[in-house]
């Protein structure tokens, strides 16, 4: 498969050149360790071509530094990371920093990647001056003003360009019995602040794609509130066209069951259905930031690789199976090296959730999901 789609994509002479010298040297040895020179021949987009975008969150660094290369050959969507979040590119009220963000945007445009806007209102790395006026908290007429402002002004600039919009994040309660998450929006604006954005973003850009995103919706109880939350808007007849699993997931989890069991319910509501944020953890999830223990192992044992290698081989032969759902699959980075979760949510805890370890050789995991 990977074979035939490689041809197909890369469509040059020097691509078939290259893939009959492959074959030839490949039927010497079977093995393909991450070492082995046969791996220089297999790309992440062009195994999928026929199924879905492969994505990458990015940062300015991604692109200024050797992990460009990994990206330019691998992926044919980006995610800004971080760059567009209110907190970042909004800081100040009047105040917008573009820099960062209209980096990513013109190097995505230069290399024919399609962007993915992440994200207009969230209640972390949100732009905190929003929820105050002069010492008092907003009300809610002020701060879905300062909503409207925000998200016309972001999506009216990359208008054209951007073509997928995270609307809102992570509005959806972790545990019941309530739907909404009482954050700082929900708490000045109540329910009303996710339909407002996806009006206001629909109206900035008729065109663009609006998804809600979120994570642990493979959940099934966290699964069945963001259900409930989308199948209301759009019984109010407000504009959603997808839905983002973030795909925060681990070696536990998802099963397959709850996997597959997620993309059919929400695309029952006729969403298309996104990976946005997809990294697989070596560790149980966990919400709550710390420190790591003393005596806490961080080693990428041989058994932790070995779940690895299984559960990213599990999820990407079931998300095959719903290619007519899936229209996009991002990893939230590209090499173990730059990801967050080196970081988070436990300080100073090294991770390795990603498809190439942190000197840019792709992963045993990575031959999985190419070689099907
Ligand atoms: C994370 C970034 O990866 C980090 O660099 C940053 O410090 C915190 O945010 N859900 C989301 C993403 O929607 O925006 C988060 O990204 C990860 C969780």
């Amino acid at each position: 498969m990977s074979k035939k789609s490689f041809g197909i994509a890369g469509g040059s002479i020097v691509v078939v050149i290259i893939t009959a010298v492959y074959m030839i040297t490949a039927s010497g040895s079977k093995s393909k360790s991450s070492s082995s020179p046969a791996g220089e021949d297999r790309v992440l987009k062009n195994a999928y071509n026929d199924y879905f975008s492969i994505g990458a969150a990015i940062n300015g660094h991604t692109i200024e530094g050797p992990d460009s290369i990994l990206l330019m050959k691998h992926f044919n969507s980006v995610t800004p990371e971080n760059a567009l979040k209110p907190g970042p590119v909004h800081p100040e009220e009047g105040t917008y920093s573009w820099g960062r963000a209209d980096r990513i945007v013109n190097f995505a445009l230069r290399h024919q990647m399609r962007i993915h806007g992440h994200v207009l209102v969230w209640h972390e790395q949100a732009a905190d001056w929003m929820f105050t006026t002069g010492g008092r908290p907003a009300t809610k007429e002020e701060l879905l003003g300062r909503m409207k402002e925000h998200i016309f002004t972001v999506v009216q600039r990359y208008k054209g360009k951007i073509g997928a919009w995270d609307v809102v994040n992570e509005a959806v309660a972790d545990n019941g019995p309530d739907i909404f998450r009482h954050n700082i929006w929900y708490d000045i604006c109540g329910e009303d602040y996710v339909k407002q954005a996806f009006i206001y973003a629909h109206e900035a850009d008729p065109q663009a794609k609006l998804y809600y995103n979120d994570y642990n919706i493979i959940r099934p109880d966290k699964r069945e509130r963001a259900y409930e939350l989308l199948k209301s808007l759009l019984y109010e007849g407000v504009q959603v066209d997808g839905v983002g699993i973030q795909g925060h997931w681990s070696i536990y989890e998802p099963s397959e069951k709850e996997l597959r069991d997620a993309i059919t319910r929400f695309s029952s509501l006729g969403l298309d259905v996104q990976i946005t944020e997809l990294d697989m953890s070596v560790y149980k999830w966990e919400k709550d930031r710390r420190d790591k223990r003393v005596g806490e192992s961080d080693d990428l044992t041989p058994g932790r690789e070995a779940q690895q290698v299984a559960q990213y081989d599990m999820i990407f032969k079931t998300l095959r199976d719903y290619k007519d759902k899936i229209d996009a699959v991002t990893l939230w980075g590209v090499t173990d090296r730059s990801s967050w979760l080196n970081y988070s949510p436990v300080r100073g805890r090294k991770n390795y959730p990603l498809l190439f370890d942190r000197e840019g050789k792709p992963k045993k995991a990575f031959y999985k999901v190419v070689d099907f």
